[in-house]
């Protein structure tokens, strides 16, 4: 496969959309990014990178960093105790609704639907948090290591403008202590979730970070992080939950695991090939990277490469 050529021709298809999309505005300082952005990277499992447009330039990872941190917890929660512990916690199916909707909780005990809506994220921050001591930092660290690259860091400026923006994190998060469903107390927990989210990375980052979803749970370096179907597990989740409430239009036009998040950034897998990260800050109604879900749609019809 000549990586290159078919990211150049999807990038020439998809880069005409940037501006059909808006720029999250709801947290100040994300809203400062140009539209006119697009970059889309592709790791394979055995290392090799290529890239095209802005796929070197960092940007904030807002959401995708929900499956780092999943990962993370399973990685640390070895058998069944990762499996059982953080499951009983967070269920795995479809929302429905938007990312940081409250309706669901009441009728559901205190128990969010799945890892990748807030409610989720924070309850699996909640548990890195037990089982680091520092559930942002311990993220930042793994993929510095995974991404190969040192100079990953935090942007605080997002991560203030999430936190005096972050009442309805706060609410989720309070709701759910309310249930007996967190470990530690709710300042810290969303205090670890906003600066997960104002990680920045490029394109080429996260494709390499996320390279251990195509490899079945092995790191960069040959070691296992995840079991195989631990890395399995989280692939499936992505799948029916990765890209919000647009979960089932985006597995009928891509059939591919994703995460999307709202800087514009969206992560793919192919299991058993190469991990793909495509940004582009525009974002549909759901929050989900205009240009880059086209993009991904196109790699998909050009490659025939889809897990169906
Ligand atoms: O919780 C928030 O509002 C953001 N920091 C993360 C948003 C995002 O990318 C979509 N969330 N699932």
């Amino acid at each position: 496969m000549d990586y290159q050529a078919v990211l150049e021709e999807v990038a020439a298809y998809a880069r005409p959309l940037v501006r059909r999309g808006r720029v999250a505005d709801y947290i100040p300082a994300l809203e400062r990014v140009s539209a006119d952005r697009f970059g889309i990277a592709v790791a394979d499992i055995h290392g090799a990178v290529h890239g095209v447009g802005d796929w070197e330039v960092p940007f904030s990872v807002q959401s995708i960093s929900k499956a780092f941190s999943l990962a993370l917890v399973m990685a640390q929660s070895p058998g069944s105790q990762g499996e059982d512990g953080i499951w009983k916690r967070v269920g795995r199916e479809p929302s429905g609704t938007p990312f940081n909707s409250l309706v669901q909780l009441e009728a559901e005990n205190g128990i969010p639907r799945n890892p990748f809506i807030n409610a989720g994220a924070l309850v699996v921050t909640d548990r890195l948090q037990t089982l680091t001591g520092d559930a942002s930092t311990s993220m930042l660290d793994f993929l510095r290591e995974e991404s190969g690259n040192p100079d990953l860091a935090f942007d605080p400026a997002v991560a203030e403008s999430e936190a005096g923006h972050g009442d309805r994190n706060a609410a989720l998060a309070h709701f759910m202590a309310s249930f007996g469903n967190l470990e530690n107390p709710v300042p810290s927990v969303i205090e670890h979730y906003f600066w997960q989210c104002a990680i920045e990375m490029s394109c080429r980052d996260l494709a390499v970070a996320g390279g251990f979803l195509a490899r079945h749970g092995l790191r960069a370096d040959g070691s296992r992080l995840l079991e195989a179907r631990e890395a399995k597990r989280i692939n499936a989740v992505m799948l029916t939950c990765g890209t919000y409430d647009a979960a089932g239009e985006f597995a009928y036009r891509v059939g591919l695991p994703a995460k999307s998040g709202v800087g514009g950034g969206i992560i793919a897998v192919i299991p058993g090939r190469c991990t793909l990260c495509v940004w582009s800050p525009g974002l549909d109604a759901r929050g989900n990277s205009v240009a880059g879900a086209a993009a991904l749609d196109h790699f998909t019809t050009l490659t025939g490469w889809s897990v169906f």
